[in-house]
């Protein structure tokens, strides 16, 4: 039996045993699918008090609730370690590490090549490696696998390399892992087919691609097009207003179209670890082969523009009512970069508040999923949303669309809403009482 059989075997049987390295948002509940399919997963961290954290069944993300977690340390088949050696006893390893910016915008890829130095220390032949993390074309080739031919890996023969990435929307109830299609893109065809068949364990649908770089700019392209159509959103929304028209009310009117049209808003600016960062690996790797991407530029600009806009709403409600930002009460709701997380990775709810406050605002914040916020040099701490506190704001700024917030209470009770999501657009209330995007 060759090797790949060998290992072909083993996914089949689910006697493989599976590393994911990084147990954040992306490889905590991809650990646990596994776990949940009849592999036997460790999860990987080198984080000591999230590795204590999930061994005790504290999840850290929206999508694994405790429960879950505690069942499947219960059955023996997920547990999380510090201790890289683990690898060493390994089947399959599968990065899942951040890939965040340099201040620079440049890529910092220094979790990957750590997660893949591990990796390669630990290498055993008959092992398959997937990296997930989200990162510039090529990474894949001209990282991880010569990593691992330095170690003697005969990949396609002794090793199987491949990418897939992950696609995951964290509090997304409709689609979590198992309802994903991966996209895998292997070094050699048996790197492609066993990586495939792996994946096929916990999802319904494996798109296979002829290379680790296809899979690698199919993730880029993916978050590209939404950094995009965001920009789109973000700027019409400018437009309308100058033409007195929510862009909410058009966009939603366009998107009844059953065909060539996908609806995206505008909002405060673009946040989160994927749609505000992923784009940049691109522009960098094409930097280095002698191109500049135009498009995703001029939408970045438009994006980074929207959190100066927003406060540039406050600023003209206030004015409005004879009022200055300076000194003004602001409730600010939801610093998260999005709906129903506490995720506030580059989320642009603190640039504008850090902007209000150095305009000598006195802001607060509120917001379930988090409790403490870094706004410039300072940390605020969400305050409970109560009836006072919202009456006695002289501007309450609906920054994330939280399904904890009752926005119909909130419309009813403020003396002004600036809304940068459209979270009450529908609800009857005086064009001079709320303002919105
Ligand atoms: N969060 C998302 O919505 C999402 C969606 C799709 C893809 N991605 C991509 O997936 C990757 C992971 O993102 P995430 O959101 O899960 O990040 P995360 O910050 O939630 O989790 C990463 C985990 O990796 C750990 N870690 C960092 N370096 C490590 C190392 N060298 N060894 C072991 N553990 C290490 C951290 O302690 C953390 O627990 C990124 O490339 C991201 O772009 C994220």
């Amino acid at each position: 039996m060759t090797i790949e059989q060998e290992l072909a075997g083993k996914i089949e049987s689910r006697a493989a045993r599976i590393a994911v390295i990084g147990q954040g948002y992306v490889g905590l509940p991809l650990a646990l699918e596994y776990a949940r399919a009849g592999f036997t997963a460790v999860g990987i961290d080198n984080d000591p008090d999230r590795v204590a954290a999930l061994n005790l069944g504290q999840s850290p993300t929206p999508d694994v609730s405790d429960e879950e977690l505690r069942e499947l340390l219960g059955s023996g088949r997920y547990a999380a370690s510090g201790d890289f050696r683990t690898l060493a006893a390994s089947d399959v390893v599968i990065i899942c590490v951040p890939t965040p910016l340099r201040k620079s915008k440049d890529p910092d890829i220094s979790y990957v090549v750590s997660a893949a130095e591990q990796t390669a220390i630990n290498y055993h032949a008959g092992q398959l490696v997937i990296l997930e993390s989200t990162t510039y074309p090529g990474t894949t080739d001209e990282l991880l696998i010569p990593m691992l031919s330095q170690r003697g890996a005969r990949i396609g023969e002794t090793a199987f390399v491949a990418f897939s990435p992950e696609r995951i929307d964290p509090a997304n109830k409709q689609f979590k892992v198992r309802d994903i299609p991966k996209v895998v893109g292997g070094a050699t065809p048996a790197c492609t087919a066993l990586a495939a068949a792996l994946y096929r364990t916990i999802v319904p649908h494996v798109y296979e691609v002829s290379s680790p770089t296809v899979a690698e700019l199919a993730k880029l392209y993916e978050n590209t097009f939404r950094n995009i159509n965001i920009a789109l959103a973000n700027e019409f929304a400018l437009m309308c207003r100058k033409l007195g028209v929510s862009s909410k009310e058009v966009i939603d009117a366009a998107a009844t179209k059953p065909f060539g049209f996908m609806p995206f808003y505008a909002g405060p600016g673009i946040g989160g670890h994927c749609i505000a960062v992923d784009p940049f690996y691109l522009s960098w790797k094409m930097r280095l082969n002698g191109y500049e991407p135009r498009l995703f530029h001029t939408a970045d600009e438009i994006n980074q523009a929207m959190p100066d806009y927003v406060v540039e709403m406050v600023t003209e409600a206030l004015n409005a009512r004879q009022k200055s930002v300076n000194g003004a009460a602001i409730l600010a709701l939801g610093v998260a970069y999005k709906a129903n997380v506490g995720d506030i990775r580059e989320s642009p709810a603190l640039d504008i508040l850090a902007e209000l406050i150095a305009k000598g605002a006195n802001v607060q914040y509120s917001d379930p999923w988090v409790p403490t916020a870094p706004i410039g040099d300072a940390e605020l701490k969400s305050v409970e949303l109560t009836q006072a506190m919202i009456a006695d704001a002289d501007c309450v700024l609906i920054l994330a669309e939280h399904a904890a917030f009752d926005f119909r209470h909130i419309v009813g009770a403020a003396r002004l809403v600036v809304d940068a999501r459209n979270a009450t657009f529908g609800l009857d209330a005086p064009a001079d009482r709320v303002v919105r995007l």
